[in-house]
């Protein structure tokens, strides 16, 4: 039986009364814990394990977080089916462990990493962020994850290299064909992937991302709209090339590259000025770069966001 100090309690389950109210849950975590002691490694990690304890990170919001139930089972994961209840339901299609994640393309140093090497990689922060989805919903959630910078400093891009590529994992034996040209796969520019903002996420709520989430490693984008973050990521790779995205492809006069949240500049068949915060009854007014302009605005100085949408 766990029993946790109270300097080893997150915010965010402070902020979550209902992690606490569903005891069946508090005690499936332990039994995890338990199991995970006896596991090799690698067979260890399931969704609902706790990854604590946790550093604080001052680039969390100060907003109260979307209830875990919402942020798990009101999801996008097209690959587990294309409505919002889907991906909770077909988590079995999507088996998180044993996996690797291999960086390639214009780097010195290209290289396979387990899941317990990037877990050692840098110190796990808990990061509370606003998310904006390009449908008009968001939520706040409490992240897990360390910077991608930290991942790209071991791997040393080389001076060539202008943009990371991300690709999600396909099984076209388990997955959704059609929809979109799998794999899923989205880009950024090298600063952006550098950002302190940039996290690669390997939890929520204190715990083992769940595969509706992206298990076991996902992109987050706090600035960016939602589907900037491909989920279950398989590969990472330095281009000098801009990459064409998935989005890009089914939709380029919808989809841009940059994919900045902007509440000036409205999709074609919607505005992007207001947004609904799942659980709450009104809406709310979109902010530029989603709140995050005085740390990222800097980097699109002097560019048409209009045009570079
Ligand atoms: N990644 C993959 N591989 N497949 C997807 O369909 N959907 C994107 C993004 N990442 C998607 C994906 C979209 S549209 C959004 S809004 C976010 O994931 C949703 O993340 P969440 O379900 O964890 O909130």
């Amino acid at each position: 039986m766990l029993i946790r100090r109270p300097t080893d309690i997150l915010p965010s389950e402070i902020t979550s009364p209902e992690l606490y109210r569903d005891r069946r849950r508090f005690l499936a975590q332990s039994t995890a814990l338990a199991l995970a002691a006896a596991l090799p490694a690698g067979l260890a990690r399931a969704a609902g394990q706790s990854l604590g304890p946790l550093a604080k990170s001052p680039y969390s919001i100060g907003e109260t977080p979307t209830p875990y139930k919402a942020v798990t089972t009101y999801n996008n994961f097209y690959e587990l089916g294309t409505d919002k209840a889907d991906p909770a339901e077909n988590t079995h299609r999507l088996k998180p462990a044993p996996w690797t994640l291999r960086v390639e393309g214009l780097v010195n140093k290209p290289r396979t990493f387990s899941i317990e090497e990037l877990l050692k990689l840098a110190p796990l922060e808990e990061r509370i962020y606003r998310m904006r989805c390009v449908e008009g919903w968001s939520m706040v959630i409490p992240w897990v994850g360390f910077p991608l910078a930290s991942l790209l400093k071991l791997v040393e891009p080389q001076g060539s290299a202008k943009y990371v590529e991300f690709v999600s994992h396909y099984d076209r034996s388990t997955m959704t064909r059609g929809v979109l040209e799998w794999p899923y796969n989205e880009g950024l520019r090298l600063d952006e992937a550098r950002h302190p903002l940039t996290l690669l996420a390997v939890g929520l709520y204190g715990e083992v991302l769940p595969v509706q989430n992206g298990a076991p490693i996902r992109l987050v984008v706090p600035w960016k709209y939602g589907f900037k973050g491909a989920k279950s990521l398989v590969t990472l790779r330095l281009t000098e090339k801009q990459p064409i995205t998935a989005w890009m492809k089914a939709g380029p006069s919808e989809y841009g590259f940059y994919s900045n949240v902007n509440p000036e500049v409205d999709h074609p068949r919607w505005s992007q000025a207001t947004e609904r915060r799942i659980g709450e009854f009104s809406k709310r007014k979109t902010l530029m770069f989603n709140g995050y302009a005085d740390q990222v605005a800097s980097m699109y100085t002097g560019m048409d966001l209009r045009r570079f949408f």
